[in-house]
This record gives C-alpha cells, sequence and structure tokens, in this order.
C-alpha cells in the first residue's frame, strides 16, 4: 500500500473555462458501457432532462427539477454547468494512485471491493434521500457505508467476519475521534509494547484505528516483505491523513453525515425489525472457489480469532464438492428471504453478483437469484451486464440486478 501513495493534489479548480454548452461532463474515469447505463439512470433519478451528445463524455442538461442537488449528488459527472460536482471534489482527497481509493477506501487491500463510484450511482438511482436507511447485510470492506454516509443516508452494515467491522467501522467512525488519535501518536512509537498500548485505549473507536494500522501493516510485511514497525508507522500517517482528508471534505462541502450502524451479525437471521429498512444495496459471496477464511486468515489471528472455528458462519466455504453448492443455496435463499422481510413495500433491493466456475463448471448464481428473489415478491426492474476488461484482456462480468418489493 505503502508506494501507491501519492501528495495529494490541490483543492483549486479552473472550471471558469469550460464552455457553458459542456453542461453535463462524464468525470474522466467513466468508460464501461455499464457506466454509461448507470450514469443515464442517476439523472433521471435525479430529476435531471437531458440529451446524449456525439461527444463520448458530454451530456446536454435540458433542466433538472433541482440542479443543486444534481451537482451534490451525482456520481459519475465531473461539471454540472461549468460547476464542479461535489463527488470531483471528494474524490480529490486520494492518496493513492487508484482512483476509487479515495478518503478511508483504501485502508486495507480487501478483497472484492465495490467500485465506491458505482453504489454512489446506485444509492441515487434507488431514490435514497437523507435520512433514510440502506443495509449491507455482506457489508465487507464498508464500501456501501462509506458512500452512505457521504451522501447523508443512515447505514446498516452487516458482516460475520470481524475483520470486516472492523475495517467498516474504521473507515466511517475515525472522523469523530481524530484529534484523540493525533494525541496518541507519538505514545505508539515503542513497537515493542505496542499490543499493550493498543489493547489499553480506553476509546473503542480510537482502539479501533490502531488495530487497524497494525492489520494493514501485518500485510503489507506479509504481501510486500516490508519491515513491520516501518509499515505500521507509515501506514498510522497516511491512515490519519486520510482520515483527516474526510474531516476537511464534510466541512468544506458541508455535508451533513449519514449516520453508519455497522454490526457483526449473520445475513441467514437479521436483528432487524420486518419493513424497518428504505434500500439494500449488497454483494454476497459468490466466488465459492475462493475461500475468503483463509484468505484473511493472518488478520483473523491478531484480532484473536480462529479461522477455523468461524467457517461454519460463512457462506460458500462450507462443504465439499455437491454439498458445497447445496448449503450455499440454502444460505443464500435465507439471506434473500431476510432481505424481503427488512425492506419497506415499493423499495429496491441491489444485488451485485456474478456467476462463479466451481469445479471447472459454470455455477448459474445470477439465474438463481433473479428466480429465487422473483418467487419471494421481488420484481427484477434492471439487469445491467456490468463486464469489465482488466489486464491481458481478462474479463470479469457480473450483473447488477434491481429489484422492487411489490406493494
Ligand atoms: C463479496 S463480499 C462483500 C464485499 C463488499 N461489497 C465490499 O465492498 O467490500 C461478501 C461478504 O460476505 C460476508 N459474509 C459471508 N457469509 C456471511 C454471513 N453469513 N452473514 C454476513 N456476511 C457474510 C463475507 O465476510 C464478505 O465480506
Amino acid at each position: 500500500m505503502i508506494d501507491k501513495m501519492e501528495n495529494l493534489k490541490g483543492w483549486a479548480y479552473n472550471t471558469e473555462k469550460l464552455p457553458r454548452d459542456r453542461q453535463l461532463l462524464l468525470l474522466d474515469n467513466v468508460q464501461f458501457i455499464y457506466e454509461l447505463a448507470l450514469a443515464q439512470l442517476e439523472l433521471q433519478s435525479l430529476g435531471a432532462q437531458f440529451e446524449v451528445t456525439n461527444e463520448f463524455r458530454e451530456f446536454r442538461l435540458l433542466g433538472a427539477k433541482d440542479e443543486d442537488r444534481l451537482m451534490r449528488r451525482a456520481a459519475y459527472f465531473k461539471f454540472v454547468r461549468g460547476k464542479a460536482t461535489d463527488y470531483f471534489k471528494i474524490i480529490q482527497k486520494n492518496r493513492t494512485r487508484s482512483v476509487n481509493q479515495y478518503l478511508t477506501h483504501w485502508i486495507y487491500p480487501y478483497k472484492g471491493k465495490f467500485h465506491p463510484q458505482m453504489i454512489r450511482a446506485l444509492l441515487n438511482i434507488i431514490g435514497l434521500k437523507q435520512g433514510n436507511t440502506v443495509l449491507d447485510p455482506f457489508i465487507g470492506s464498508g464500501t456501501t457505508a462509506v458512500e452512505a454516509q457521504l451522501l447523508g443516508i443512515n447505514c446498516i452494515g452487516i458482516d460475520v467476519s470481524p475483520l470486516c467491522v472492523i475495517q467498516s467501522k474504521v473507515k466511517t467512525e475515525s472522523i469523530y475521534v481524530l484529534p484523540q488519535i493525533v494525541e496518541l501518536k507519538p505514545s505508539l512509537f515503542n513497537l515493542e509494547t505496542l499490543d499493550d498500548s493498543i489493547n489499553s485505549i480506553p476509546n473503542d473507536k480510537v482502539k479501533n484505528f490502531h488495530k487497524m494500522a497494525k492489520l494493514v501493516a501485518i500485510s503489507d510485511n506479509a504481501r510486500r516483505g516490508r519491515e513491520l514497525s516501518n509499515a505500521f508507522l507509515k501506514n498510522l500517517e497516511l491512515m490519519i491523513s486520510s482520515v483527516s482528508d474526510y474531516c476537511q471534505v464534510v466541512k468544506e462541502l458541508n455535508i451533513e453525515l449519514g449516520q453508519i450502524d455497522i454490526k457483526t451479525g449473520d445475513s441467514r437471521a437479521l436483528p432487524l425489525d420486518n419493513e424497518s429498512i428504505d434500500g439494500i444495496v449488497t454483494s454476497p459471496p459468490y466466488s465459492i472457489a475462493l475461500d475468503y477464511v483463509a484468505n484473511d486468515a493472518h488478520s483473523f489471528k491478531d484480532l484473536g480469532y480462529d479461522a477455523l472455528k468461524m467457517r461454519n458462519d460463512f457462506i460458500g466455504v462450507r462443504g465439499t464438492g455437491k454439498t458445497k453448492m447445496e448449503l450455499y443455496n440454502a444460505d443464500m435463499k435465507k439471506s434473500y428471504s431476510e432481505m424481503y422481510r427488512l425492506l419497506k413495500p415499493n423499495k429496491y433491493a441491489v444485488i451485485v453478483i456474478g456467476n462463479a466456475t466451481y469445479q471447472g463448471k459454470e455455477v448459474k448464481t445470477v439465474e438463481f437469484t433473479i428466480d429465487y428473489m422473483g418467487g419471494l415478491g421481488f420484481r427484477l426492474v434492471k439487469n445491467i451486464n456490468k463486464i469489465i476488461f482488466g489486464l491481458y484482456n481478462v474479463m470479469k462480468k457480473e450483473n447488477i440486478l434491481i429489484f422492487k418489493k411489490e406493494g
């Protein structure tokens, strides 16, 4: 992680030179067909009338119910009538080289993170407003939580993995304890007593922040052979800068943050009331061939958990051969039924999922999801192919399924 960090770019933008008719300018990183589809859906949802022009990166804005709201919430646009969007300003606060790892998103190299820009757009598309509550019952690295927080949407994030719970908390809660974190820093320079020092921190948010800095360092050490103490201090520094960027962005853009509640839990039995949720955005485990419990074993150990004992609670890793698939399907049925129970009528659930390959065969997870959700009373309103071409022509295909719970 350390070698990817760069100096922060400045805050000032020269927006004046843009001709006014370049009214809706896409962000430079937008390159896939599914992103254009989402960009159009979010414009519609934010009450804009528009035309796609001949220039690939520009849309003509014909009118908008509330132009200021469009500028404040849009995820795929750089400028609205020559004015920089909030999102464009937010993504400048990035200490990494990766365009989607701004603010606290980068903290911990978790496999299978959502693209945050897509989540911001989806929150817009399903019509969530300030003060509504979104649920992600497979919160993973906390992407939905950070994006909801930035849009003033409350978020309940659940994960069975303590590693996911701690990283999601750290990414969304550290902004509330920045002065205490900064104040503590000098006392942590004695690395021999680091564990004891961290464990004796009375404030949980401050303690979690330091546990996370250590986990990032352990991962740097394991993957890149970095010396642990240097990696810890460097990560601590970078994490503090990112949290401080977050505080600055909130102040400068006058953002009213959503309230975030991250809990350890099981998506098959959620401790939440019937019809209490305004929207769901999530990505369930589907790579049954990838054992992500084994993947994160070193971090579980450092957090004091026995990965082997926890396996039974994780969807997609239990059993072998045919049983593995059967267990996966049964677990996902329970999770989808829970989503149906919790969601208010006429609201939306977005499931991002792909077909997995297991024992050389394609497992039709997407079709399974569509069929089962349909049987529960969810209507599929959009099925967007999310095809990404990576290095060496490697193609990754997922589907963005948008369901409506029929009232
Ligand atoms: C595909 S990942 C989600 C990634 C997430 N969207 C992100 O941006 O990081 C799926 C998550 O499901 C979690 N999970 C597996 N079984 C679970 C269960 N029974 N209840 C809740 N979460 C579970 C895993 O720990 C993993 O974090």
